[in-house]
């Protein structure tokens, strides 16, 4: 295992990677058979979504008991050895920590209920206002308000997410004391690895207000200062003492500046940061639940004032287009039509080669894209679920309801992992999947194993991190902001100046080179077999390709150039 500066994440949700006994559901002993295919890869972590005992209203993610594998996934032995077994190919877990909320059926909500006031003190209860409302105006991210009725007591609890998922006052020091034994808890068993749910939600202010007329209420409990108090707690009390730890936050609605602090290694907090303002730039007006084509611009705007703002304030991004939450990338950026691998592996370099630590979400390296669903019934997340009956009750015409939720929902990216062209298991289970593929005939491991050139760009993508410290290390300047097609960006580290030259579009685009490339060479590229360079290769110049300090882009070309 290497430092998390020069690794790469992989990201398993478990529910969707392997079935081991054909009941349609991914589990423990699944991704235990399948960890050659990971090993294969050459990443150092496995990030794993929930996998411990849940009502499964928000698939895992309302837990009610932190320190148990569900059984429908496993069993602790089952984990150990996974552990283990990983383990033995340098490989660290990372287990997913949901500690803004727990699920309404965990012990402490349920002893709460019943009375207990030491428990309902975990929880933020509130009385509603003297006219009757709820507490506060602040609405569910899942939809509806964010209050609801606890019990026949009068009062309302907070519930940022699904009203099964109650979000635990932090202020409490048993709260504090109790997350920080969970953490303990998974560290016992070897892990080392944490990833934190919403984790800028645990610092909400003691007194709950209102937003004012107009404003976006997030602003409300989003980023307060407690954050980086709790943080630093967690830290010295659990993984912090581990020096081995890699851990990073889940930032919703974030800043920059909020992000220096969280990851900054001065502040011993977290080793990273996951932010989405990049992946907002196909919603209409900030607003998920629309159609929009992405916009270029925008999103190179922030891709760079990330790397550049983390790099100057010393802290350090997660790299990622993808996760289980997030429509597949390669839809909403690339085309899965004429240029599925050369946008495939474009979207691939663009993240790699910048500065931070890639995550890589099983699939992505496949080329794996958004199902082909034709109704909402074939839908089974919460969220989308809700989105679509909120648009239908709005008065938004059934037919472009159902568009916004093909393009927005997160089951888009929760579908098997196509291991095969089997139908309908994909190789992922014998019985009957949980959540339905559509394109496994063409698009699986099997089939990129035998003939693909995705799959290999990836490995070594993911290889020359470790190989090459102006990946891993270099610093970030961008380059040509102004273009329209092209995202561009150079590192630089001791000898070692790096380009990197992305083309968003699908027709071809000229882009300068400077002088100090000219004798350069090509690193990886996803054209003229440059993807099938190894490190023992001679390196190809791009001399070649270079007319008057021009390059011409061919559509979703990426190159990366040596000097
Ligand atoms: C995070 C998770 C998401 C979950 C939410 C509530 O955003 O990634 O899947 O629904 O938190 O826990």
């Amino acid at each position: 295992m290497t430092g998390f500066r020069s690794s790469v994440v992989y990201q398993i949700y478990p529910k969707s990677f392997y079935d081991s006994n054909g009941d349609g559901v991914g589990d423990l002993r699944g991704i235990i058979e399948k960890i050659p295919y990971i090993a294969s890869l050459g990443v150092d972590h496995v990030w794993f979504n929930p996998f411990f005992p849940s009502p499964g209203r928000d698939n895992g993610y309302d837990i009610s008991d932190y320190c148990a594998i569900d059984p429908a996934m496993g069993t602790m032995d089952d984990f150990e050895e996974l552990v283990e077994a990983l383990g033995a190919h340098g490989i660290g877990v990372m287990l997913d920590m949901v500690l803004n909320h727990t699920s309404t059926e965990h012990e402490w909500f349920r002893k709460a209920l019943a009375g207990d006031e030491r428990y309902q003190r975990y929880y933020y209860l509130r009385d509603p206002k003297p006219d009757g409302s709820l507490p506060t105006n602040w609405v569910s991210k899942f939809g509806g308000p964010a209050w609801e009725p606890f019990g026949d007591t009068g009062k309302y609890y907070l519930h940022l997410f699904d009203r099964t998922q109650a979000d635990l006052d932090w202020h409490n020091p048993d709260v504090r004391e109790e997350v920080a034994k969970v953490v303990n808890f998974w560290r016992s068993k070897g892990v080392r690895g944490f990833r934190f749910d919403v984790i800028n939600l645990i610092g909400k202010p003691e007194a709950l207000l209102d937003a004012p007329e107009g404003t976006d209420d997030r602003a409300m409990y989003t980023d307060g200062p407690d954050v980086h108090t709790y943080l630093q707690w967690l830290s010295e009390q659990s993984f912090g003492q581990d020096a081995d730890s890699i851990t990073v936050g889940e930032m919703s609605s974030t800043s920059i500046q909020a992000c220096i602090g969280y990851s900054n290694p001065a502040n011993h907090e977290l080793s990273m940061v996951f932010n989405f303002h990049h992946l907002k730039v196909d919603y209409e007006d900030g607003q998920k639940w629309t159609l929009k084509d992405f916009d270029l611009a925008a999103l190179k705007r922030l891709l760079g004032e990330w790397a550049l703002g983390m790099q100057e304030g010393g802290g350090w991004n997660a790299l990622f287009w993808n996760n289980h939450d997030q429509p597949r990338a390669l839809d909403r950026f690339g085309d899965t039509g004429q240029y599925r691998y050369e946008s495939a592996t474009m979207l691939a370099s663009a993240i790699h080669l910048l500065r931070g630590t890639p995550f890589v979400y099983m699939g992505e390296e496949i080329g794996m894209s958004d199902p082909a669903y034709t109704s909402i019934d074939d839908y089974v997340d919460v969220e989308a679920r809700n989105a679509y009956r909120a648009l239908v009750e709005g008065g938004t015409d059934p037919a472009r309801a159902f568009a916004v939720v093909h393009s927005k929902a997160r089951d888009n990216a929760r579908t098997p992992m196509q291991w095969n062209a089997e139908v309908p298991g994909a190789g992922f289970t014998t019985g009957t999947p949980w959540l339905r593929p559509t394109n496994q005939g063409t698009v699986n491991v099997e089939r990129e194993e035998a003939q693909g050139r995705i799959l290999p760009y990836y490995r070594r993508l993911i290889a020359l991190r470790q190989e090459l410290p102006v990946i891993s290390r270099g610093a970030y300047a961008p380059y040509l902001l102004e273009h329209e097609d092209v995202l561009a960006y150079t590192r630089e580290h001791d000898d070692s100046c790096l380009m990197v030259l992305c083309s968003f579009r699908g027709h071809d685009t000229k882009v300068p080179v400077p002088e100090a490339f000219a004798s350069a060479r090509i690193l990886i590229g996803n054209y003229d077999g440059n993807d099938r360079i190894r490190s023992s290769d001679e390196l190809p110049p791009v001399a070649d390709r270079l007319e008057v300090g021009t390059i011409c882009l061919r559509p979703y070309e990426a190159i990366a150039l040596l000097a």
